[in-house]
């Protein structure tokens, strides 16, 4: 059944700090895949005050979601626009499962779906710890303060985590261990990727 199927869609999930980005850079140019990263482009238009920017704004500084309708629309514009790529790397997306539901109607309108989720599983204090080491170069608002992050890890577990059952009853769930080099995490991932792309 797979073979049919022209694109690799893959969720790269986890808490704040977990790798997701640093991992979708280097596995979008292994596997030619598209990055889609919703706190990337949130933080885009932040800094040149669209609309979208100026709504989102208030949430992300406080570490809070910025609400589903715009962040699904956002989402849709998105992959709109990479139409008749080989697939796609979400990062930071679905967060609710209001998004969850709203990607799969959306991919399933393209004739296609996400074909796994990878979690990326690392302990809260190594997140804080990153995120406080990153917030002193990075400019992030969201990585300044040790409340914010802790803030971002607690919406994590009570909106976001649910998200693995979604992707568990469709039998689509991986779970990787997130600690370790750069390179260790990659292997990791590549060798789920790897398999899933032979099926
Ligand atoms: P978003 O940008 O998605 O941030 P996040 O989920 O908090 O994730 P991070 O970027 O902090 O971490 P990451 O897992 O990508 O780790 P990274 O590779 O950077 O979202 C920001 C905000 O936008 C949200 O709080 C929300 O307000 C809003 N938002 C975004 N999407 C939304 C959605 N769908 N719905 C609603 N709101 C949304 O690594 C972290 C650090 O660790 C880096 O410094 C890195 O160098 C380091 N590091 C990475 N790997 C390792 C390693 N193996 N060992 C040691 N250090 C490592």
């Amino acid at each position: 059944k797979r073979k049919e199927q022209k694109m690799t869609n893959l969720v790269l999930f986890g808490p704040p700090g977990a790798g997701k980005g640093t991992q979708a850079d280097i596995l979008k140019e292994k596997y030619n895949l598209v990055h889609i990263s919703t706190g990337d482009i949130f933080r885009y238009n932040i800094k040149n005050q669209t609309e979208l920017g100026i709504s989102a704004k208030s949430f992300i500084d406080k570490g809070q979601l910025v609400p589903d309708e715009v962040t699904i629309n956002m989402l849709n514009a998105e992959v709109e626009k990479n139409e008749g790529c080989n697939g796609f790397i979400f990062d930071g997306f679905p967060r609710t499962e209001a998004q969850a539901e709203a990607l799969q109607v959306y991919l399933n309108s393209k004739s296609t779906e996400v074909h796994a989720m990878i979690a990326l599983e690392v302990d809260d204090e190594i997140l804080v710890q990153r995120l406080l080491e990153r917030g002193k170069t990075s400019g992030r608002v969201d990585d300044a303060d040790e409340a914010v992050i802790r803030n971002r890890i607690k919406v994590y577990y009570a909106e976001t985590a649910i998200l693995k059952n979604f992707y568990k009853k469709q039998d689509k769930f991986y779970g990787v261990d997130g600690v370790g080099t750069i390179q260790e995490i990659t292997d990791r991932l590549s060798a789920v990727i790897d398999e899933l792309m032979e099926k």
